[in-house]
């Protein structure tokens, strides 16, 4: 099939390389053209695993092109996924300017029937306005269908999810809209539910949610668990065993981040406010999150008394592991609030330094190894929970610092272990 794809983040790139590894003929467009010429090359411009390969198997192959038009790839293809961003606004509502520009943009470039999917995570009723808008600004008379179509992508994991994913879902209005898709997808083994649009666009929100809301529950639970000396490790697997509430996601941290469940929370709360429903547990979430990276702080500045002058070593800036990506990341707030009470802060991360480099420029001292970041620390802290930290010589980490201190805020560490090994060690919840 011949597939257009707006918008070439990590949704639109991974879904549009996706597809043509399936065999289908794909035009990514994107309005940077930096992004481009570098898609042009082969280079990915994010890191995602097994994603460069991919691009460039597929450029090779001739089922994968790049532009920067979006009038060339609406006449050359029949699907148009909508894949371009809808970051927050200030009071929290999803900003909707680039899906109506490029769908007013599509519908002045359509000559014959095309069938428009959102990919984007958008709220409610905005199929509705997609419609609307390309009804308005059609040259020609030509038929056409919207449709939603929710990505559950992972960072980190985007292109497994994408081929193996839990479920596919189609928000559809028409007959034609679902066969086409159901063809799309058929090399693809997963349940596929076919629902209307509008609750199609609200199972993206709810699943967001949700997984946000157990994360928070279990962040809860770890503070009781702190209170009275249990293990909120061992909690959530006891609570996790129980097939109805499942094991995944009940890691106890630091809080959740990135540019996906803080913002679909807050625009699945704000579109709530507008509709007239309560969104309390949701804003409940949201603090908690909030209150957790906070607590991880009070944390570190009651157990080393005065932060001024101390040198920290941070592990892990990236909002989770195997990504590069800094949006929202606990980290930030954590070394700003370190930074503002004079600690000198040493960072280390395997991928995420080149983007942080850029928030603190040259008020944190980014170094080569973890190794590096415990020199001289006061205290070293877990802050994203890479594989490679793992595998450290606590021995030798222990040698380099000041003062052998763990906060460790993914619990990676077992805390008997470390302890016999002479840290003083703090995990969450434990
Ligand atoms: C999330 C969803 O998992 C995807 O299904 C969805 O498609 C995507 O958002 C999106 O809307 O685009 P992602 O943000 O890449 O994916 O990352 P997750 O793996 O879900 O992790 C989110 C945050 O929760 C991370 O900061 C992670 O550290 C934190 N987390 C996760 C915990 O603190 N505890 C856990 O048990 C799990």
């Amino acid at each position: 099939m011949k597939i257009g794809i707006i918008g070439s983040g990590h949704v639109g790139l991974v879904t549009g390389a996706c597809f043509a590894h399936l065999g289908n003929e794909v035009t990514c467009v994107d309005n940077d053209p930096h992004k481009i010429a570098l898609l042009k090359k082969g280079k990915s411009p994010i890191y995602e695993p097994g994603l460069e390969e991919m691009v460039q198997t597929n450029l090779k192959e001739k089922r994968l092109s790049f532009s920067s038009q979006i009038a060339p790839a609406v006449r050359k293809t029949e699907i148009l996924f909508v894949c371009v961003g809808t970051p927050p606004k200030e009071n929290g509502e999803a900003d909707l300017t680039t899906v109506g520009n490029v769908s007013r943009q599509i519908a002045q470039s359509m000559t014959s029937y095309r069938l428009i999917v959102e990919k984007s995570t958008v709220p409610v009723e905005t199929g509705e306005w997609i419609h609307r808008t390309i009804r308005t600004n059609l040259r020609k008379k030509v038929e056409y269908d919207v449709a939603s179509n929710p990505e559950f992508l992972r960072e980190g994991s985007a292109v497994q999810d994408f081929l193996s994913p839990d479920r596919i879902v189609l928000g559809v209005e028409s007959k034609r809209a679902e066969k086409i898709l159901r063809e799309l997808y058929r090399p693809i083994k997963a349940p596929l539910l076919v629902t209307d649009i509008k609750s199609s666009e609200l199972i993206k929100h709810a699943s967001n949610s949700f997984l946000s809301a157990k994360i928070s529950f279990i962040n809860l639970v770890s503070r009781i668990c702190e209170a009275v000396g249990a293990d909120v490790q061992k909690v959530a697997e006891g609570v996790g065993l129980d097939q109805r509430i499942g094991k995944n996601f009940l890691s106890a941290g630091i809080g959740f981040g990135g540019f996906c469940f803080p913002k679909d929370l807050s625009a699945f709360i704000h579109i709530m406010e507008r509709s007239g429903v309560d969104p309390g547990l949701l804003k409940q979430v949201l603090e908690i999150n909030e209150s957790q990276k906070k607590y991880f702080i009070e944390k570190i500045s009651k157990e080393l008394w005065n932060l001024r002058g101390k040198t920290i070593g941070v592990l892990g800036l990236a909002f989770k592991p195997d990504t590069d990506d800094m949006r929202l990341a606990p980290s930030i707030e954590i070394i700003e609030s370190l930074l503002k009470e004079g600690v000198r802060v040493h960072a280390y991360d395997p991928q995420a330094m080149p983007h942080a480099r850029k928030i603190f420029g040259k008020r944190v001292t980014f170094v080569r190894n973890a190794y590096e970041a415990a020199r001289g620390a006061d205290a070293l802290l877990i802050v994203t929970e890479w594989a490679e930290f793992l595998e450290l010589d606590l021995k030798r980490v222990k040698k380099m610092m000041r003062q052998a201190v763990v906060f460790d805020g993914r619990n990676i560490y077992d805390p008997k272990r470390m302890q016999g090994l002479g840290f003083q060690y703090y995990g969450v919840g434990r």
